[in-house]
């Protein structure tokens, strides 16, 4: 694992949005993973000013979302859906047909999540996979489990995360308690993944992750196994990470 830790949040996007521009520069027909969530708007927003400003090409870039509430329609504003419209798609010059969200309305699950997979394999799989991750240490939203998920699966929302997301809601009753995720072994299969947080309230989901114990009851501790993760965070959410991993850290300002 490589560790940034940035002096903002506007830094910590922006030294993501510089990985995932280097890698569309690289191999212009990039398969990016993609979240959702507060963490990664101001990488989304760097991303469009470097489109607008040096024409960053999305033509030939295929984008697969992480997740997606179930029983959310794309139009609905709560749904992932619609974040990834407002925040990034229709700033760019990407393709609708190279835009992929696992679909929350499916009748069957079952059937979307072997479509899904199958789908990212038809694309060669994903070669840069970006990553939030919740106060509970999960990634996409593979939940603390007794065991890791593997493929895109429905997953029952923890009272963690539905507090945590219920700030997008009037009140924590309207936010969903099943979604649709891609597993770990999805995630895990990428060629690069970066990991994204920010502010104190992650700093014990990014301890767990870079040093605690590997282990499906802290899910982002399964990255440390991967063999190209580069976590970038702002100071706050460095907060618990211990002296001598911060002596081999790249620290960033601005
Ligand atoms: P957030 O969510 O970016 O809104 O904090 C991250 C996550 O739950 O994975």
């Amino acid at each position: 694992m490589r560790i940034v830790i940035t002096d903002s949040y506007e830094q910590m996007g922006m030294e993501a949005a510089n990985i995932v521009a280097g890698q569309i520069y690289l191999k212009p027909d990039s398969v990016l993973g993609l979240a959702t969530g507060s963490t990664p708007v101001s990488m989304y927003e760097r991303l469009v000013a470097v489109h607008k400003t040096v024409g960053l090409d999305f033509s030939e870039v295929t984008t697969f979302n992480l997740d997606e509430y179930i029983g959310m329609s794309p139009d609905n504003p709560q749904s992932y859906h619609y974040f990834m419209q407002e925040y990034f798609f229709r700033h760019i010059n990407i393709r609708p047909e190279n835009v992929h969200i696992p679909d929350g309305m499916a009748k069957d699950m079952l059937a979307e999540g072997e479509r899904y997979e199958k789908l990212i394999a038809a694309k060669g799989g994903i070669d840069l996979q970006v990553l939030g991750i919740g106060q509970n240490a999960h990634i996409g939203f593979n939940e603390p489990d007794l065991k890791f998920a593997a493929t895109t699966h429905t997953v029952e929302l923890d009272e963690e995360t539905i507090q945590a997301n219920s700030r997008f809601f009037q009140d924590a009753s309207e936010v969903p308690r099943y979604a649709i995720s891609m597993g770990i072994k999805t995630i895990m299969m990428a060629e690069h993944v970066i990991l994204l947080a920010n502010g104190r309230n992650k700093a014990k989901a990014v301890y767990k992750a870079v040093c605690g114990d590997v282990t499906p009851e802290a899910p982002a501790s399964i990255l440390q196994l991967h063999r190209d993760v580069v976590v970038i965070v702002d100071k706050e959410a460095a907060a618990l990470l211990p002296e001598q991993i911060r002596g081999v850290t790249i620290t960033r300002k601005g």
